[in-house]
Order: C-alpha cells, then sequence, then structure tokens
C-alpha cells in the first residue's frame, strides 16, 4: 500500500513524542494510507507551519507543547470542548475547514467514566490542568479542589472554572478521594525522583491517585500510592485513548486496539 496521507506532530522540542510510532502502526493495522512524522517546529515558525500544512496538503495533526494555545489563531474552526480548555491538540478537515479538536480531555476521563468520586484534587495549574479540570466537572465530580506552587496560576483557574483552592504547602490538608498530577513531578528528566504529593499523606485514607505522567509508568507518585493501598492510574491510558480519539477524526472513525497499543508503547518505554 502506497501512502497517500501525511500526518504528524507538531512541537519544540519533539523527540521524546511516541505518537509517532503509535500512528504509524495504528495505520498499517488499520491499512490506511497514512504517515505520520514528528514535526520539530520552533514558536517563530509556527504560522509558515500551517501555511505549509494547507498547501500541501496534511491531512491531520497532533499539536504538544508549546504550540497548543498559540495554534488556536490559524484555524477555522474549534470545538466548543477545546474553546473551553482553551488548546487543542488536534487537527482535522471538515470538507474544507481546518478543525481544532481537544482528545486530551477524552483520553483522561475515559478511565474514570461510571466511577463516583466526592472530591477531587487537581496538582498544578499548567497547560495540561485546564483539560483536566474540564474534564472532572464534565464527570460531575461534586467539590474539586487545586493546588498549585504558584497560587496566581492556580487561583486563575479556580476563578475561571469556579472551583475551590488551597495553598501549595496546605495541599495535605484536602480530603480528596481522587487526587490527580498535572506538574512534572516525577517525570523522566531532571524532576523524576520528586513527588507532588508525599506518601506519609495518603496513609490511613484511600481512593485513586490518577498521575497523568506515562514517562515512566511508575513515577514515584504512582509507587508511594500503591504502597498507601490506592488505586492508580497513570498517564498512559490516557496518552492512547487521547490518540484513538484523534485517529478516529482522521480516518472516518475507525479505531485502533487499546491493549495492543498499552503493549507496544509499554515496550517502547523499557
Ligand atoms: P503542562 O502544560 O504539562 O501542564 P506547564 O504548563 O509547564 O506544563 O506546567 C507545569 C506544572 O508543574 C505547573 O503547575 C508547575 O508549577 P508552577 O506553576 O508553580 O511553575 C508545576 N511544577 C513544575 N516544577 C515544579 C516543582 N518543582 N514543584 C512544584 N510544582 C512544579
Amino acid at each position: 500500500m502506497f501512502p497517500t496521507k501525511s500526518y504528524g506532530i507538531i512541537g519544540y522540542p519533539i523527540g521524546h513524542s511516541l505518537s509517532p510510532n503509535l500512528h504509524n502502526w495504528a495505520f498499517s493495522q488499520a491499512g490506511w494510507p497514512g504517515v505520520y512524522f514528528g514535526w520539530k517546529i520552533a514558536p517563530e515558525k509556527l504560522e509558515d507551519f500551517f501555511r505549509a500544512f494547507r498547501v500541501l496538503p496534511i491531512s491531520g495533526c497532533n499539536i504538544t507543547i508549546p504550540h497548543k494555545v498559540n495554534s488556536i489563531a490559524y484555524i477555522d474552526e474549534i470545538s466548543d470542548a477545546a474553546k473551553k480548555i482553551g488548546s487543542i491538540n488536534t487537527l482535522y478537515w471538515r470538507e474544507d475547514k481546518l478543525v481544532g479538536e481537544n482528545t486530551d480531555i477524552i483520553g483522561f476521563t475515559y478511565p474514570l467514566k461510571g466511577s463516583s468520586f466526592k472530591h477531587a484534587l487537581v496538582l498544578g495549574a499548567g497547560g495540561a490542568a485546564r483539560a483536566i479540570v474540564t474534564g472532572l466537572k464534565e464527570l460531575k465530580i461534586p467539590s474539586i479542589t487545586i493546588t498549585n506552587r504558584t497560587y496566581e496560576k492556580a487561583r486563575q483557574l479556580a476563578d475561571f472554572f469556579d472551583i475551590e483552592i488551597i495553598p501549595w504547602n496546605k495541599r495535605m490538608d484536602c480530603e480528596a478521594d481522587l487526587i490527580v498530577n498535572t506538574t512534572s513531578l516525577g517525570m523522566k528528566g531532571p524532576d523524576e525522583d520528586l513527588t507532588p504529593y508525599n506518601k506519609e499523606w495518603l496513609q490511613g485514607r484511600s481512593g485513586l491517585v490518577y498521575d497523568i505522567i506515562y514517562t515512566p509508568i511508575d513515577t514515584p507518585l504512582i509507587k508511594d500510592a500503591e504502597e498507601a493501598g490506592w488505586k492508580t492510574e497513570n498517564g498512559l491510558t490516557m496518552f492512547i485513548q487521547q490518540a484513538i480519539a484523534s485517529f478516529a477524526l482522521w480516518t472516518n472513525g475507525l479505531k485502533f486496539p487499546a491493549e495492543e497499543a498499552a503493549k507496544l508503547i509499554s515496550a517502547l518505554l523499557k
């Protein structure tokens, strides 16, 4: 099969992304004539990239840091969910219109569907936190609290979404049964030995610790939560489910098998 459709992910840097591995595997197993690249696009080249996107034309794209917000200026339409989050991670064509969508929210909520938490605590208030809070609201979790090292950033999100706020140094006082890490603490790199939430704060309580990091799968937070008897969810399911949602937008609704995809990605992470 000769590939006729180009896809890719733009970011800066882009070297760490596993999206090309996942989507190229998915295209071949679905028999879709696509090929997916990793494109390193510097912020000052973003406008040029969008011109190229329309001229070539490219069939679809994922967007990662630092372009998730600034790309909105160059598209024709944005979904309601993406507008609320204020960022996009997927581009696709609807007839001749270039549409921006945010499938991170679909990926994040996927493992939480059908559960009934009373109180969620969101650690961090960066770009990822906006999608996470939107997802928690969609799940109708009655009480949501946000905390962040830089208080002002948490306050902006708390005001926008009408949720509670607790100072970073008081986060252990929040009686949450769902704790979501959106900070970079525990991620491969300079922060990999760090945790945003101490093990002793988890002891004597129970619930779910959800770390949206998947590099590595077992962050210090996930290990501590398991040892303290909490349920855990890492970022791998979110990563795969956001990819499945993007893939469907590009292929008239085709899907790829989540379990096989998880095996592929886990093997690459080893
Ligand atoms: P993303 O788009 O992935 O959310 P980001 O916007 O850079 O990335 O946000 C990173 C988050 O990790 C922020 O909430 C950041 O806190 P600040 O707003 O105070 O910078 C948090 N973070 C990063 N390093 C941290 C550290 N050492 N301690 C606590 N929080 C940290």
